[in-house]
């Protein structure tokens, strides 16, 4: 009897197709980052992330509101402050932008909502670099009591998790040992262990005014030619106490999504970031590409490379196309 070639593929329909899958998307893994400014009544709409929207301590209850009815309950804050200075003092004020807006938010939503924070001085400089200085140069460990300070100021107004994106070396260590002798040891640390130096950030600079005043992040963020040295730094922070840990930009790193999965057991995050947002809506705009199937792919393949968690701007969207079967 001749022998039967099979089809490479499954036979079947969507039922099958959908039964078979080998990645899964999940709502409860997409957490959303947004912009909180001083101010009441604001929205004001950014003008390199259409759809993207910098918000007032009122307002932003909400956004959070239509998210929490699309199905997303965990969000990232990112401040921007009114006053800046050499310092970045109002990343630690008591009375800091993210920090009412985490008194707001937990006020409105009690535990409904999960409320992570960015840890970073570089929205909160007037040179807009991720730590003091020294001359011209980024003082590393000068900066690890202030991002440390930043952390707890978070975690006592109301912060669930913290999130510390300046890539000083030591950080996570500084911050865990600040959180534990304050009595906030069950306080995850989600660290932005393998972040690269990247164009892909540009959008976020514009929305935030974080654009570095003179140089660049190069002393600090990753090389993005290089591989290993994702690892090292996604080992470090592990040593240092880190309960996640991210890879950032996503699209053009899932081979580091991988990676550190492969090679670290802790969950791995993805963040898919603000230059990507900015590519899929121009592209769409322009009419060259479908915006919500390049957001569907977008999101399967980080959670195919092998994230647990995706930070996205569309995650809103992203529920919704889960809620309509068009992925998960
Ligand atoms: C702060 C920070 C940045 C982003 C997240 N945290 C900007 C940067 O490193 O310049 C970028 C996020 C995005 O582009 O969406 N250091």
């Amino acid at each position: 009897m001749e022998m039967n070639i099979r089809p490479r593929r499954l036979r079947g329909n969507e039922i099958v197709r959908k039964m078979v899958r080998e990645t899964r998307i999940d709502k409860s893994s997409l957490i959303y980052p947004v912009f909180v400014k001083e101010g009441s009544n604001i929205k004001e709409e950014i003008p390199t992330m259409p759809g993207q929207f910098r918000y007032g301590t009122d307002t932003l209850l909400k956004a959070l509101e239509e998210l929490l009815q699309a199905g997303v309950n965990k969000v990232m804050f990112f401040g921007i402050p009114d006053y800046k200075d050499e310092m970045g003092s109002q990343a630690y004020a008591e009375d800091g932008i993210v920090q009412r807006a985490l008194e707001k938010a937990r006020a409105e939503f009690g535990n409904e909502m999960y409320l992570i924070t960015d840890v970073c001085m570089c929205e909160y400089t007037s040179h807009g670099h991720c730590g003091v200085l020294l001359g011209q140069e980024v003082e590393n460990d000068g900066t690890l009591e202030l991002l440390a300070k930043t952390a707890l100021s978070h975690v006592q107004a109301g912060a669930d998790m913290v999130a510390p994106s300046d890539m000083m070396d030591g950080r996570v260590r500084a911050i865990r040992q600040m959180l534990d002798a304050k009595g906030y040891k069950e306080t995850p640390i989600m660290s932005y262990a393998v972040k690269y130096a990247s164009g892909f950030y540009g959008p976020f600079r514009d929305a935030a005014g974080s654009a570095p005043s003179f140089g660049d992040r190069k002393s600090y963020q990753m090389d993005f030619h290089n591989r290993r040295e994702g690892i090292k730094e996604a080992l470090l922070d592990v040593e240092e106490g880190a309960d996640i840990i991210m890879v950032k930009p996503a699209m053009s790193y899932l081979d580091m999504v991988r990676e550190v999965k492969d090679r670290i057991k802790l969950p791995v995050a993805a963040y898919s970031v603000s230059g990507e947002y900015a590519m899929v809506k121009a592209g769409a705009k322009l009419g060259y590409v479908e915006e919500d199937r390049i957001i569907c792919e977008m999101a399967a393949s980080a959670y195919r490379a092998g994230c647990d968690i995706y930070l996205t701007y569309f995650a809103k969207e992203i529920a919704g196309f889960i809620e309509e079967g068009r992925i998960g």
